[in-house]
Order: structure tokens, then C-alpha cells, then sequence
């Protein structure tokens, strides 16, 4: 019974744009890793900006929560209502448009139901580079990709998609529509309320287009893959790659040999093209320059990669050969998180240290685990090159998943009093969400989470946008 809050919806949006029949609304109400399953009073797919501002109005004066959702593909739950049936679910997914691609100055300005594959489609046929990627960019959305202030494989290079954002149109707590469309490289004119929203997880605002920056297009590219003997050997090899090109390094992804090995085991058609190692690391290049440049790439590469396993930096390495070979490396790296589902009971760690204490990381967080719970698989990937590495943990092969679930809390104190220790960060690059709300009050306590609170207080007074996420309860 969704009651007179959807009849007041279906008034102002028509029928199609509301949902509440329990068998239409389940794919909203639960996030993609099952740990969370909401019960929300109904999903709402407004087509416009306008029906986006309606639907916040009428929710802000029946007092409902208002949960904003993308692609739905967070992993820490932060787009999945409560279990009380009183949150609406707002999918962005039918606002789509690109409503302009500018081409000298560089910008495209879209819609937040776009999947970023498609903004990324858009800007490679005008020429151009939206250099964001990120494993769920087939469904991951513009409005869910800029709440979350996404990472992915290309931050050592361009940055999280903050950098991207030069403006944004937001609907606030009361309906207003706030357009800061502005397609401005400077713009001093007091503080960033952009950027604010940027990484709030949609609990300031509901982010409904944004002006993404872009870069100059990239005609060719090209991946190495590399088994190495030692992660400490990684670092000098991403030291080597940027005194050589540090613009033309697009990604620097690392795999630890447990993990390569879950996708080798659970991924059809997965072949690992060197070595057998504990370490490995995916090099991507890029340049958008001519057949000639892209050669020299390829040379150069080469050149390197023998000088480093001259020295002994590298066990063994493959260089692709054409873009099928560096699209299967690619799928070598992207689908980790699949195949660690399908092994099992996984504990996410997405963790951030300085570069430099990547390899303290890995030999004491997997010794504490190990020490923790024996036979625990320490599975540890990810984006070496800016210092986020998955620390993920999979249950062991013969225990019960649930049991080794129920002490998720205590395996993520393990790590991260490891990270702590470096001076790194419990959330890199997938946020709070409800999953990590426990952690704030020890690592953000203080003026940092005063301030947060202010900031939430002062923009969304009667705390209708997305409850339960980032803050911790009370
Ligand atoms: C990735 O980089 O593939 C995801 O962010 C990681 C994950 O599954 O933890
Ligand atoms: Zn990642």
C-alpha cells in the first residue's frame, strides 16, 4: 500500500513515473552486493528537471525521505533506502539528454541519467576524452558518478571526477532548481558550492546535469602486463614510466597474485598472459597523436620494460599487440570484483595510503588478517599508481559465509588500523555510505565532522535527502 504520498506523485508526474508494485520497485530497493535491501514507499523516474523539483517538493512537504539514485552500482549501500517504507527512491535514469558538447572549450554538459559509457561514447565521437573509467561505467550514472565523487583507473592522470565538474544544476531540500551550468575554467566568486555536492552521496542535494571538463582526444593505446617479484618493484617501475612519460601513463593498476588468480578460476575465458606471480601490475599509455606516435609508444615501452627486467624489476611482461590483446588484459583487471563475488563472502577495504607505504600496506594488513582468520584469502587490487588499493578479503574455502560476514566490522578494524598506522584514508574512492557511517565519528570526529554537519544542517534542514548515509546515527 503505497498510500496518498504516491497518489500525490502520480498526480503531478502521470502513472509511469511512479512505481509501487513490490515486483517493479525490488531491482531500487536493494544494493548490487545484497548487503542492504530497503523497503521503499515507491520509485519515482521523473523526465524532467521540473518533475525531478516536483517530486522533491511533495516529498519535502509529506516529510518523506528522498533517496536519489543512479545506476545503482554503490559499494557501501549508499543508494538504497530504509527498511520502514517511508524513503522514495528517486531515479535519475530517464534524464538523460547531452544537452551540448562544446568543442573549444572542451566541455560537454549532460544529464544525470547518462551511464558514463555513454557520455564517454559522446565525447570520443566529437574528438574529445572524458578520461574517467571506472569497472561499473556500463551502468554507473553522471548524477550517482559525481554524488560519489568517483575514482577508478585514470585518477593518476586526470583526477577523481571532481576535477572533472566545472558546473552543476542541482534541485535543493525545498524544490528550487539551482542551475550552475557554468561552463567556466575560473570562476573566483566565493565559495564552491559545486564541489560541495561533489561527494556529498546525495545528501545535500539531487545533482540533475553537470559540465564535465574534457581532454584532447586519444587516437591509440596500449597496455602491458607485467609479473613482478616484489611490490616494492612496482613502485620503481611507475617511477620509471613518469620520468619517461608521465602524460602518456593513463593507468598503473596492480593485482595481487590471489586475486589474479580468483578471476583466473571464476571468469570464463580468463588467461593470464605471463608468468605465474604473487604480484602483478597493467600499464596503460595513451596518445592522441598519429600511426608514427603511437609506434613510438610502443618502442619506447618496450625499451623499457627490458631495461627493468635486465635489472631484475620485472619477472616477466607482455606488451599488446593490438586492441583486442589490450582489451582481454583490460577485462584481466576490470572483472576482480565479479570474480570475488562469485568466489564467495567478500569484506570490502577500498583504503588510500601515501604512494610510498603501498608495500608496509600489503605485508602487514595480510598478516594481520591471516593471524585473524587462518586460511582467510587476502585479495588486495587496484590503483596503484594514486595509492587506492582494494584490500579486499574472501572468506576461506570451506568456511560459512554468513559466519565470516558477521565479522566483517573486526576484519575492517584489522585493516584499517594498518591504514591509520600509514596515515591513510578508510574510504578511498567508493565513499561512506551507510556501510562506513561507524567509522566517521573515530576518523572524521571532531571539527572536520562539526563541520559536516553544519554544512547538512544549513542545506538541508529537515534532513530529507538520502538519511542513514555518511553520518553516523545521532
Ligand atoms: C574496482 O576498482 O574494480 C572497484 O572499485 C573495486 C572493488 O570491487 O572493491
Ligand atoms: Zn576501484
Amino acid at each position: 500500500m503505497a498510500g496518498p504520498l504516491a497518489a500525490r506523485l502520480r498526480a503531478a508526474l502521470g502513472d509511469g513515473a511512479v512505481l509501487s508494485d513490490p515486483s517493479d520497485i525490488a531491482g531500487y530497493a536493494e544494493d548490487w552486493r545484497h548487503l542492504y535491501r530497503g523497503q521503499p514507499l515507491a520509485v519515482v523516474r521523473p523526465s524532467t528537471v521540473e518533475q525531478t523539483a516536483a517530486t522533491v517538493r511533495i516529498c519535502a512537504g509529506a516529510g518523506a525521505p528522498v533517496v536519489p539514485q543512479g545506476g545503482n552500482t554503490s559499494m557501501v549501500g549508499g543508494a538504497t533506502p530504509s527498511g520502514d517504507g517511508t524513503a522514495v527512491v528517486l531515479s535519475l535514469e530517464r534524464l538523460r539528454a547531452i544537452r551540448a558538447i562544446d568543442l573549444v572549450a572542451m566541455t560537454m554538459t549532460v544529464e544525470a541519467g547518462l551511464t558514463l559509457r555513454q557520455a564517454q561514447e559522446a565525447a570520443e565521437a566529437a574528438g574529445l576524452l572524458l578520461p574517467l573509467s571506472i569497472g561499473s561505467e556500463g551502468s554507473a550514472q553522471i548524477g550517482g558518478v559525481l554524488a560519489t565523487n568517483a575514482g577508478g583507473n585514470n585518477t593518476l592522470r586526470f583526477g577523481n571526477a571532481r576535477e572533472m565538474v566545472l558546473g552543476l544544476e542541482v534541485v535543493l531540500a525545498d524544490g528550487t532548481v539551482w542551475d550552475g551550468l557554468r561552463q567556466l575554467h575560473k570562476d573566483n566568486t566565493g565559495y564552491s558550492l559545486r564541489q560541495l555536492f561533489v561527494g556529498s552521496e546525495g545528501t545535500l542535494g539531487v545533482i540533475t546535469a553537470a559540465v564535465l571538463r574534457l581532454q584532447p582526444g586519444v587516437t591509440g593505446r596500449i597496455a602491458a602486463f607485467c609479473a613482478l617479484p616484489s611490490v616494492d618493484a612496482a613502485l620503481v617501475l611507475l617511477n620509471r614510466l613518469r620520468a619517461w612519460d608521465a602524460a602518456g601513463l593513463h593507468a598503473f593498476e596492480y593485482m595481487s597474485g590471489q586475486s589474479l588468480d580468483l578471476v583466473l578460476r571464476h571468469i570464463e575465458g580468463a588467461q593470464r598472459p605471463v608468468a605465474g606471480s604473487d604480484h602483478y601490475v597493467l600499464i596503460e599509455l595513451a596518445t592522441g597523436g598519429d600511426a608514427a606516435a603511437l609506434a613510438g609508444l610502443e618502442s619506447g615501452l618496450e625499451g623499457l620494460l627490458a631495461a627493468a627486467m635486465e635489472e631484475g624489476a620485472i619477472a616477466d611482461a607482455a606488451l599488446s599487440r593490438s586492441e583486442a590483446q589490450r582489451l582481454a588484459f583490460r577485462r584481466l583487471r576490470e572483472e576482480h570484483s565479479e570474480a570475488q563475488k562469485r568466489a564467495g563472502a567478500s569484506i570490502k577495504n577500498d583504503v588510500s595510503v601515501p604512494i610510498a607505504a603501498i608495500p608496509e600496506l600489503l605485508r602487514a594488513a595480510e598478516a594481520a588478517c591471516i593471524a585473524a582468520v587462518p586460511g582467510i584469502r587476502v585479495a588486495p587490487f587496484g590503483h596503484l599508481g594514486d595509492g587506492n588499493i582494494h584490500l579486499n578479503l574472501v572468506q576461506p574455502e570451506a568456511a560459512e559465509a554468513a559466519g565470516f560476514l558477521a565479522r566483517s566490522d573486526e576484519l575492517m578494524h584489522v585493516v584499517n588500523t594498518v591504514v591509520r598506522d600509514l596515515g591513510g584514508s578508510f574510504s578511498a574512492e567508493h565513499g561512506v555510505g551507510r556501510l562506513k557511517t561507524g567509522l566517521m565519528e573515530e576518523w572524521r570526529g571532531g571539527p572536520e565532522l562539526r563541520l559536516m554537519r553544519a554544512i547538512k544542517a544549513a542545506i538541508d534542514p529537515a534532513g530529507i535527502f538520502n538519511p542513514g548515509v555518511i553520518f553516523p546515527p545521532g
